[in-house]
């Protein structure tokens, strides 16, 4: 693990560079709650983007799903949450997670969930898919949405949080081809932990022994990562059976089976699906994000933090910076450069980011901090041969750039 991190210092610059706050801090805090504030909701809505291009735009097998979150309660009497979704308590007994609420007024209350996985609201949806788009197994629904439970012991920053975002597929295959299907999405775990940065030697594979899997797994890999706080949970792979779909159709008397009108055996073969069910923590990714790109280092003799976020999910891509700013020339000149920047880049506003207040030195530190990978200065220079600095964030380097071959280098 990255030897300078500590959950303080991720902490405290979540909170003073406007990316995490403790939630209702004005009224002491609410435990297991946080807030996404300007750049923390940037750079989450950017991980959320990537994740479902990845795996729902780029793929035909794929379809999008937003159900409510709160459910009919029968749902998760027949998915064993109402038995079983429960935590020890010191005492011994068994407490039950899911938070529970009341729908309708007066005598007709009725007590429902927060649902505690968004995996539910996808079992549920899963004949409307199939006689909506006809698809051929294998296919797969995704959904990316809140969750809630009421941890006992909520800790460790976005680690365990009692409402939380998850980003999860249901896969369904045909029974004999889930071991298949389990290894495609072990790797494609892999694909989508490059793509938004976090450091793969930190994640570990933990195949999980019988008596610790969920009751609908017969098979659970939890990919772990190297937090400050020690090797936990960042996300998992179950194959759920047919578990939930069994289930569901006994529950509400629907018939959850497919039809497959090409089987390798030819004819026609109806069967309820298997599932392969990998599921990631919007949270938990952030915090592995974020432990993964904290650096500290010296550059030009003083100590500087910044994050090393890739382009993607950085909240801002580049800022532009006009040396002085009580010199019109120069500020109309930088005014210049951001447009056809953002023009060339097809960015908005908030991607290339305008800043002149204080010297050029703390312009770069600010921005170190929240990971944009580019800082642009226009100087007196420019105004003669229309070059800009161009400086990078890791190295610190600067070089002369014509500023018209900026946009291409910001790609
Ligand atoms: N549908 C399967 C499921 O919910 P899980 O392992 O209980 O499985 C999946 O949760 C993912 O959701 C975890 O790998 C983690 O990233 C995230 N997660 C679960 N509980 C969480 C919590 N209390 N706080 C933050 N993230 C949590």
């Amino acid at each position: 693990m990255n030897s300078d991190v500590t959950m303080e210092k991720i902490v405290s610059l979540c909170k003073r560079r406007g990316f995490i706050y403790p939630g209702s801090e004005i009224y002491g805090g609410l435990s297991g709650t946080w807030d996404y504030g300007h750049f923390g909701l940037a750079l989450k809505n950017n991980i959320k983007r990537i994740w479902w291009n990845m795996f729902v735009g780029s793929r035909d097998d794929m379809y999008g799903l937003d159900a409510a979150i709160i459910m009919n309660p029968r749902a998760w009497e027949a998915s064993g949450h109402v038995a079983g979704f429960s935590d020890p308590l010191e005492s011994g007994k068994m407490f039950n997670t899911m938070f529970k609420t009341s729908v309708g007024a007066g005598e007709d209350a009725t007590t429902a969930y927060l649902r505690p996985e968004t995996a539910g609201g996808i079992f549920v949806n899963f004949k409307n898919t199939v006689d909506s788009f006809h698809p051929k197994l294998p296919f797969g629904i995704a959904q990316i949405g809140k969750a809630f439970r009421n941890e006992i012991a909520p800790r460790d920053f976005l680690f365990r949080v009692r409402e939380m975002e998850q980003m999860e597929i249901e896969y369904f295959v045909r029974p004999e081809k889930w071991e298949e299907s389990f290894r495609e999405w072990n790797s494609a775990i892999y694909r989508y932990i490059d793509a938004v940065g976090i450091s793969r030697a930190s994640v570990h594979e933990l195949e999980v022994p019988e008596e610790d899997r969920a009751h609908y797994s017969k098979r659970t890999i939890d990919f772990e990562f190297d937090f400050p706080f020690g090797r936990k949970e960042l996300s998992g792979l179950a194959y759920r059976t047919d578990f939930d779909l069994s289930a569901h159709a006994k529950a509400s008397g629907t018939d959850l089976s497919y039809l497959d009108e090409d089987p390798p055996a030819g004819g026609k073969q109806r069967f309820t699906p298997h599932v392969i069910e990998p599921s990631f923590g919007v949270d938990r990714t952030i915090l592995a994000l974020l432990v993964s790109a904290y650096t500290e280092d010296e550059l030009g003799g003083e100590t500087r933090t910044y994050l090393k976020l890739n382009k993607d999910v950085a909240p801002v891509k580049a800022a532009v910076f006009p040396l002085l700013k009580n010199k019109p020339q120069l500020v109309a000149k930088a005014r210049e450069v951001r447009a056809s920047l953002l023009q060339a880049t097809g960015y908005g506003l908030q991607a290339i980011q305008w800043d002149d207040n204080g010297n050029i030195g703390k312009r770069y530190r600010r921005q170190d901090e929240i990971g944009t990978p580019a800082c642009i200065t226009v100087d007196f220079q420019t105004l003669e041969d229309d070059t800009v600095t161009l400086r990078d964030r890791d190295s610190g380097a600067q070089e002369r750039v014509v500023s018209a071959d900026v946009a291409q280098r910001l790609l």
